[in-house]
Protein backbone atom coordinates (compact mmCIF):
# COMPACT_ATOMS: atom_id res chain seq x y z
CA UNK A 1 0.00 0.00 0.00
CA UNK A 2 1.44 3.87 -1.08
CA UNK A 3 1.49 6.06 1.62
CA UNK A 4 -1.65 8.12 0.21
CA UNK A 5 -3.99 4.56 0.37
CA UNK A 6 -2.72 4.26 3.94
CA UNK A 7 -3.92 7.86 4.68
CA UNK A 8 -7.34 7.44 2.63
CA UNK A 9 -7.80 4.36 4.57
CA UNK A 10 -7.29 5.75 8.10
CA UNK A 11 -9.45 8.82 6.75
CA UNK A 12 -12.82 6.55 6.57
CA UNK A 13 -11.59 4.16 9.41
CA UNK A 14 -11.48 7.45 11.95
CA UNK A 15 -14.39 9.47 10.25
CA UNK A 16 -11.27 12.21 9.47
CA UNK A 17 -11.23 15.09 7.26
CA UNK A 18 -8.33 16.42 6.33
CA UNK A 19 -8.01 20.41 6.15
CA UNK A 20 -4.49 21.99 4.47
CA UNK A 21 -3.49 25.28 3.90
CA UNK A 22 -2.50 26.78 -0.11
CA UNK A 23 1.45 26.97 1.28
CA UNK A 24 1.42 22.78 2.15
CA UNK A 25 3.68 21.00 -0.29
CA UNK A 26 1.59 19.69 -3.56
CA UNK A 27 1.40 16.10 -1.83
CA UNK A 28 -0.61 17.37 1.39
CA UNK A 29 -2.88 19.38 -0.74
CA UNK A 30 -3.62 16.58 -2.72
CA UNK A 31 -4.20 14.14 -0.42
CA UNK A 32 -6.52 16.94 1.13
CA UNK A 33 -10.46 16.71 1.25
CA UNK A 34 -9.98 20.87 1.37
CA UNK A 35 -7.11 23.29 0.40
CA UNK A 36 -8.25 26.71 1.20
CA UNK A 37 -6.88 30.40 2.92
CA UNK A 38 -7.35 30.92 6.76
CA UNK A 39 -11.17 31.91 6.41
CA UNK A 40 -12.12 29.52 4.53
CA UNK A 41 -10.54 26.01 6.46
CA UNK A 42 -11.88 28.06 9.72
CA UNK A 43 -15.28 27.50 8.15
CA UNK A 44 -14.42 24.40 7.37
CA UNK A 45 -13.23 23.86 10.77
CA UNK A 46 -16.57 24.87 12.32
CA UNK A 47 -19.15 22.66 9.47
CA UNK A 48 -17.35 19.35 9.08
CA UNK A 49 -18.95 16.27 10.70
CA UNK A 50 -15.62 14.42 10.83
CA UNK A 51 -14.58 13.18 14.50
CA UNK A 52 -10.94 13.70 13.61
CA UNK A 53 -9.63 17.11 11.98
CA UNK A 54 -6.20 16.70 10.26
CA UNK A 55 -4.89 20.27 10.51
CA UNK A 56 -1.93 20.57 7.54
CA UNK A 57 -1.00 24.20 8.43
CA UNK A 58 0.42 26.02 10.99
CA UNK A 59 -0.50 25.69 14.54
CA UNK A 60 -2.75 28.96 15.14
CA UNK A 61 -4.91 27.50 12.51
CA UNK A 62 -5.28 24.00 14.17
CA UNK A 63 -5.78 25.87 17.22
CA UNK A 64 -8.61 28.13 15.61
CA UNK A 65 -10.14 24.80 14.28
CA UNK A 66 -10.02 23.39 17.94
CA UNK A 67 -11.71 26.83 19.49
CA UNK A 68 -14.63 26.09 16.90
CA UNK A 69 -15.17 22.23 17.41
CA UNK A 70 -13.73 21.56 21.08
CA UNK A 71 -15.30 18.25 20.73
CA UNK A 72 -13.06 16.69 17.69
CA UNK A 73 -10.10 15.77 18.15
CA UNK A 74 -8.05 18.15 15.93
CA UNK A 75 -4.31 16.83 15.34
CA UNK A 76 -1.57 18.77 13.22
CA UNK A 77 1.18 16.96 11.77
CA UNK A 78 4.71 18.85 13.68
CA UNK A 79 3.87 20.53 16.79
CA UNK A 80 6.44 22.59 15.30
CA UNK A 81 4.51 24.45 12.77
CA UNK A 82 4.60 27.90 14.07
CA UNK A 83 3.99 31.11 12.67
CA UNK A 84 6.71 34.31 13.48
CA UNK A 85 3.82 36.88 12.90
CA UNK A 86 1.76 34.90 15.60
CA UNK A 87 5.03 34.84 18.04
CA UNK A 88 5.65 38.38 17.21
CA UNK A 89 2.87 39.02 19.64
CA UNK A 90 3.38 37.60 22.79
CA UNK A 91 0.13 37.80 25.42
CA UNK A 92 2.00 39.38 28.14
CA UNK A 93 2.99 42.30 26.46
CA UNK A 94 0.25 42.27 24.37
CA UNK A 95 -2.33 42.93 27.66
CA UNK A 96 -0.34 45.33 28.83
CA UNK A 97 -0.56 47.36 24.96
CA UNK A 98 -4.23 46.80 25.18
CA UNK A 99 -4.67 47.90 28.88
CA UNK A 100 -3.73 51.48 27.78
CA UNK A 101 -5.90 51.84 25.76
CA UNK A 102 -9.38 50.78 27.18
CA UNK A 103 -11.42 52.96 24.89
CA UNK A 104 -10.28 50.93 21.94
CA UNK A 105 -12.06 47.97 19.87
CA UNK A 106 -9.30 44.99 19.41
CA UNK A 107 -9.37 43.47 16.44
CA UNK A 108 -6.33 40.81 15.84
CA UNK A 109 -5.87 38.68 12.48
CA UNK A 110 -6.27 35.04 12.62
CA UNK A 111 -2.15 34.85 12.86
CA UNK A 112 -2.06 34.99 16.64
CA UNK A 113 -2.69 32.67 19.74
CA UNK A 114 -5.71 31.24 21.49
CA UNK A 115 -4.62 33.73 24.20
CA UNK A 116 -4.17 36.76 22.40
CA UNK A 117 -7.73 35.76 20.58
CA UNK A 118 -8.99 36.13 24.02
CA UNK A 119 -7.90 38.91 24.50
CA UNK A 120 -9.55 40.19 21.08
CA UNK A 121 -13.55 41.85 20.23
CA UNK A 122 -13.29 40.60 16.69
CA UNK A 123 -11.25 38.40 14.52
CA UNK A 124 -10.47 38.79 11.23
CA UNK A 125 -8.62 37.05 8.23
CA UNK A 126 -6.86 38.94 5.23
CA UNK A 127 -10.30 38.14 2.96
CA UNK A 128 -12.67 40.11 5.55
CA UNK A 129 -10.56 42.67 7.20
CA UNK A 130 -11.98 45.44 5.47
CA UNK A 131 -15.25 44.33 5.83
CA UNK A 132 -14.54 44.04 9.59
CA UNK A 133 -12.93 47.06 10.46
CA UNK A 134 -15.84 48.76 8.10
CA UNK A 135 -18.24 47.25 10.38
CA UNK A 136 -16.78 49.06 13.79
CA UNK A 137 -18.18 52.73 14.12
CA UNK A 138 -16.40 55.14 12.37
CA UNK A 139 -15.95 57.21 15.37
CA UNK A 140 -14.59 54.25 17.50
CA UNK A 141 -10.72 54.06 18.20
CA UNK A 142 -9.28 50.40 16.81
CA UNK A 143 -5.98 48.75 18.06
CA UNK A 144 -5.44 46.04 15.29
CA UNK A 145 -2.50 43.30 15.76
CA UNK A 146 -0.59 41.96 14.87
CA UNK A 147 0.67 42.21 11.10
CA UNK A 148 1.79 46.14 10.14
CA UNK A 149 1.61 45.83 7.05
CA UNK A 150 -2.08 44.40 7.04
CA UNK A 151 -2.60 46.98 9.21
CA UNK A 152 -1.10 49.57 6.91
CA UNK A 153 -2.88 48.50 3.97
CA UNK A 154 -6.67 48.67 5.75
CA UNK A 155 -5.79 51.96 6.85
CA UNK A 156 -5.18 53.21 3.76
CA UNK A 157 -7.67 51.36 2.11
CA UNK A 158 -10.59 52.69 4.68
CA UNK A 159 -9.08 56.01 5.49
CA UNK A 160 -9.32 54.69 9.30
CA UNK A 161 -6.93 55.49 11.46
CA UNK A 162 -5.42 52.27 14.00
CA UNK A 163 -3.04 51.75 16.69
CA UNK A 164 -1.19 49.19 15.34
CA UNK A 165 0.91 46.07 16.74
CA UNK A 166 4.61 45.81 15.41
CA UNK A 167 4.47 42.60 14.23
CA UNK A 168 5.74 41.00 10.77
CA UNK A 169 5.49 37.73 8.63
CA UNK A 170 8.83 36.64 7.98
CA UNK A 171 8.20 35.71 4.37
CA UNK A 172 6.18 38.37 2.90
CA UNK A 173 9.01 40.87 4.71
CA UNK A 174 11.55 38.72 2.55
CA UNK A 175 10.30 40.22 -1.00
CA UNK A 176 12.80 42.15 -2.77
CA UNK A 177 11.64 45.17 -4.34
CA UNK A 178 14.96 46.10 -6.46
CA UNK A 179 14.26 42.37 -7.85
CA UNK A 180 10.61 42.37 -8.27
CA UNK A 181 11.42 45.23 -10.66
CA UNK A 182 14.22 43.49 -12.12
CA UNK A 183 12.03 40.85 -12.71
CA UNK A 184 8.84 42.80 -13.84
CA UNK A 185 11.54 44.14 -16.55
CA UNK A 186 11.90 40.52 -18.15
CA UNK A 187 8.47 40.09 -18.35
CA UNK A 188 6.80 43.85 -18.56
CA UNK A 189 3.41 42.04 -19.67
CA UNK A 190 2.59 40.46 -16.34
CA UNK A 191 0.13 41.96 -13.86
CA UNK A 192 1.66 41.97 -10.01
CA UNK A 193 -0.56 40.43 -7.15
CA UNK A 194 0.53 40.35 -3.79
CA UNK A 195 -0.66 39.46 -0.12
CA UNK A 196 -1.86 42.23 2.28
CA UNK A 197 1.22 40.88 4.49
CA UNK A 198 4.00 42.29 2.08
CA UNK A 199 5.53 45.55 2.89
CA UNK A 200 4.00 48.55 1.62
CA UNK A 201 6.52 48.91 -1.52
CA UNK A 202 5.68 45.64 -2.71
CA UNK A 203 1.62 46.38 -2.47
CA UNK A 204 2.49 49.94 -4.11
CA UNK A 205 3.51 47.78 -7.29
CA UNK A 206 0.37 45.44 -7.28
CA UNK A 207 -2.86 45.72 -9.18
CA UNK A 208 -4.53 42.91 -6.98
CA UNK A 209 -3.61 42.51 -3.49
CA UNK A 210 -5.99 39.52 -1.25
CA UNK A 211 -5.82 36.93 0.39
CA UNK A 212 -4.25 33.40 -0.50
CA UNK A 213 -8.31 32.33 -2.12
CA UNK A 214 -8.90 36.07 -3.80
CA UNK A 215 -5.09 35.77 -5.60
CA UNK A 216 -6.60 32.41 -7.28
CA UNK A 217 -10.11 33.62 -7.80
CA UNK A 218 -7.79 36.79 -9.06
CA UNK A 219 -5.90 34.89 -12.20
CA UNK A 220 -9.12 32.57 -12.88
CA UNK A 221 -10.48 36.05 -14.51
CA UNK A 222 -7.79 36.43 -16.89
CA UNK A 223 -6.49 32.56 -17.01
CA UNK A 224 -4.24 32.81 -20.42
CA UNK A 225 -2.08 35.85 -19.09
CA UNK A 226 1.38 35.87 -17.30
CA UNK A 227 1.49 36.89 -12.90
CA UNK A 228 4.13 37.86 -10.82
CA UNK A 229 2.54 36.03 -7.05
CA UNK A 230 4.02 38.05 -3.87
CA UNK A 231 3.08 35.19 -1.48
CA UNK A 232 4.13 31.95 -0.21
CA UNK A 233 5.73 29.73 -3.39
CA UNK A 234 3.26 26.64 -2.04
CA UNK A 235 0.23 28.66 -3.74
CA UNK A 236 1.28 28.25 -7.19
CA UNK A 237 0.36 24.55 -6.93
CA UNK A 238 -3.01 25.15 -6.48
CA UNK A 239 -3.43 28.46 -8.81
CA UNK A 240 -1.39 26.30 -11.61
CA UNK A 241 -4.05 23.51 -11.76
CA UNK A 242 -6.81 26.16 -11.65
CA UNK A 243 -5.06 27.99 -14.98
CA UNK A 244 -3.53 25.55 -16.57
CA UNK A 245 -2.47 28.25 -19.59
CA UNK A 246 -1.36 30.53 -17.34
CA UNK A 247 2.32 31.67 -17.05
CA UNK A 248 2.93 31.97 -12.59
CA UNK A 249 6.12 33.67 -11.66
CA UNK A 250 7.17 33.89 -8.09
CA UNK A 251 8.10 37.05 -6.64
CA UNK A 252 11.95 36.80 -5.59
CA UNK A 253 13.13 37.39 -2.01
CA UNK A 254 16.00 39.19 -0.72
CA UNK A 255 18.18 36.76 -0.21
CA UNK A 256 17.44 34.11 -2.83
CA UNK A 257 19.63 33.75 -5.56
CA UNK A 258 18.85 30.01 -6.41
CA UNK A 259 15.30 29.54 -6.45
CA UNK A 260 13.47 32.82 -6.50
CA UNK A 261 11.00 31.59 -4.33
CA UNK A 262 9.80 32.58 -0.80
CA UNK A 263 8.83 29.00 1.47
CA UNK A 264 7.58 29.26 4.74
CA UNK A 265 9.94 26.93 6.72
CA UNK A 266 6.87 26.79 9.03
CA UNK A 267 4.26 25.54 6.96
CA UNK A 268 6.75 22.82 5.08
CA UNK A 269 7.95 21.71 8.29
CA UNK A 270 4.68 18.77 7.82
CA UNK A 271 5.44 16.07 5.22
CA UNK A 272 2.96 13.14 4.05
CA UNK A 273 4.61 10.88 6.25
CA UNK A 274 3.82 12.95 9.42
CA UNK A 275 0.56 13.42 7.91
CA UNK A 276 0.45 10.18 8.19
CA UNK A 277 1.53 9.33 11.68
CA UNK A 278 -0.44 11.84 12.93
CA UNK A 279 -3.65 10.95 11.76
CA UNK A 280 -2.70 7.12 12.30
CA UNK A 281 -1.88 8.03 16.28
CA UNK A 282 -3.96 10.89 16.87
CA UNK A 283 -1.30 12.65 18.28
CA UNK A 284 0.27 15.49 18.53
CA UNK A 285 -3.34 16.66 19.61
CA UNK A 286 -4.55 20.53 19.88
CA UNK A 287 -5.54 21.27 23.41
CA UNK A 288 -6.52 25.08 24.37
CA UNK A 289 -7.84 25.41 28.04
CA UNK A 290 -11.45 26.06 28.43
CA UNK A 291 -10.77 29.47 30.60
CA UNK A 292 -9.17 30.65 27.29
CA UNK A 293 -11.31 28.85 24.63
CA UNK A 294 -14.49 30.00 25.56
CA UNK A 295 -13.43 33.91 25.61
CA UNK A 296 -11.91 33.82 22.33
CA UNK A 297 -14.83 31.65 20.38
CA UNK A 298 -16.74 34.74 20.76
CA UNK A 299 -14.22 37.07 18.49
CA UNK A 300 -14.26 34.00 16.05
CA UNK A 301 -17.62 33.61 15.94
CA UNK A 302 -18.38 37.32 15.51
CA UNK A 303 -15.64 37.08 12.40
CA UNK A 304 -17.68 34.06 11.03
CA UNK A 305 -21.08 35.93 11.27
CA UNK A 306 -19.60 39.15 9.41
CA UNK A 307 -18.38 36.83 6.46
CA UNK A 308 -21.56 35.18 5.83
P1 LIG B 1 -4.54 33.56 3.95
O1 LIG B 1 -4.47 32.20 3.37
O2 LIG B 1 -5.75 33.71 4.82
O3 LIG B 1 -4.47 34.61 2.92
O4 LIG B 1 -3.30 33.73 4.94
C1 LIG B 1 -1.98 33.68 4.52
C2 LIG B 1 -1.05 33.30 5.59
O5 LIG B 1 -0.03 33.86 5.80
C3 LIG B 1 -1.37 32.17 6.41
O6 LIG B 1 -0.38 32.01 7.32
FE1 LIG C 1 3.12 32.75 9.54
FE2 LIG C 1 4.10 34.02 7.44
FE3 LIG C 1 4.34 31.39 7.58
FE4 LIG C 1 1.90 32.52 7.17
S1 LIG C 1 3.66 32.59 5.80
S2 LIG C 1 2.41 30.86 8.60
S3 LIG C 1 2.11 34.40 8.38
S4 LIG C 1 5.29 32.88 8.98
Amino acid sequence: MTLIEKIERLKKEKNAVILAHYYQTPEIQDVADYVGDSLGLSQKAAETSADVIVFAGVHFMAETAKILSPDKIVVLPDLNAGCSLADSCPPEAFKKFIEKHPDHTVVTYVNCSAEIKAMTDIVCTSSNALKIIESIPEDQPIIFAPDRNLGKYIMKQTGREMLLWDGSCIVHEAFSIDKLLELYKQYPQATIIAHPESEEHILKTAAYIGSTAGMINYVKVHPEEQFIVATEVGILHKMQQEVPNATLIPAPAEDDNTCACSECAFMKVNTLQKLHDCLLNESPQIGVPNNIREKALVPIQRMLELSK
